[in-house]
């Protein structure tokens, strides 16, 4: 079986890392945007190739032989915050591979990481992929036409898969490293929204699932418990002897988040290695 991993970064990396044990009978092709990352990437693939998925030329190299291509490409350094960068990174993309599909005939299954951003703020209500997208800001808007986009090319021949990720952590991104300088610090609010996680190793592994099984349509791809962000802040100081946050008033109303079931997730089999925060 010929795989595609169009951007390595976190997610690409743990995924073609994951993949090393199916390497007799899977060519691996991994795509970066730069140069310089093609050493890292090559010793883990048939080959690596420099590919910016905006462009024709290097998407149709990329996805020449492809029978099943992961999307898990993301926006580059300040693009991260910027909508136009967000557009540029997911729509034009998929435009572009929409308009290759007629040339890549033995692709037969697509693979993209979304977001679970799309549902917006429930007010702390739970949220399932049934649950109309509601996103609240222009960078979910644009996920949203992303999936859209994908999913209007899903065919019998050619099934596609949009994984919604929850905010990721695992080696790299661990919690104490995005909180520890809130140590002692007043955050506004009272921390009373849900957050919701998944390790990278499960991402991975569900990505790599949905190969195996040929999973198809919109699956949500989040840990069994959603946390209270007061709750995962303090358990994370807590757990490194570090002075806890403390909340300050805030003018604002608090939004409440969503929590993200994970129902789909279950019933197609996948057993989640980290299925809670560990602290
Ligand atoms: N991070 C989160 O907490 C989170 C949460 C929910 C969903 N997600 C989704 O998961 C996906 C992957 O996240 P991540 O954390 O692995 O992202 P990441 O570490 O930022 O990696 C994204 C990769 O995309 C590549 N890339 C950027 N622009 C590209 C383009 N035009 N063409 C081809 N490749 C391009 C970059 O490759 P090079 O740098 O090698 O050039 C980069 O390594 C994203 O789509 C994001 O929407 C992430």
């Amino acid at each position: 079986m010929h795989l595609t991993i169009v951007g390595c970064g976190f997610v690409g990396l743990a995924l073609a890392r994951q993949l090393q044990d199916d390497r007799s009978h899977l060519r691996l092709t991994l795509t970066t945007t730069s140069e310089e990352r093609l050493a890292e990437l090559q010793p883990l693939a048939e080959q690596a190739r420099i590919c910016d998925a905006t462009d024709a030329i290097s998407l149709k190299q990329s996805l020449r032989d492809a029978e099943i291509a992961v999307f898990c490409l993301g926006p580059k350094g300040n693009s991260q915050v910027d909508e136009d960068g967000y557009r540029n990174t997911f729509i034009d993309s998929f435009h572009c591979l929409t308009g290759l599909l007629p040339q890549l005939p033995q692709l037969r299954q697509i693979i993209y990481t979304s977001s679970c951003s799309v549902y917006g703020d429930a007010q702390g209500a739970w949220v399932s992929e049934s649950t109309p997208t509601n996103p609240s800001n222009g960078h979910g808007a644009v996920l949203v036409e992303s999936e859209s986009l994908l999913l209007a090319i899903d065919q019998p021949q050619r099934r596609v898969c949009v994984l919604r990720l929850g905010a990721l952590h695992g080696p790299g991104r661990e919690f104490k490293d995005r909180f520890e300088n809130l140590a002692g610090q007043t955050m506004p609010g009272r921390g009373q929204q849900f957050t919701n996680w998944v390790h990278v190793d499960d991402v991975a592994g569900a990505i790599r699932a949905a190969m195996t099984e040929m999973w198809s349509g919109v699956i949500n791809l989040v840990n069994d418990q959603p946390i209270r962000l007061a709750e995962l802040i303090d358990r994370t100081l807590s757990s490194e002897g570090l002075e806890p946050i403390r909340w300050g008033d805030d003018p604002k109303p608090a939004s409440s988040g969503r929590r993200i079931r994970n129902t789909r997730l279950h019933a197609l089999g996948y057993v989640l290695k980290h299925p809670k925060p560990t602290f």
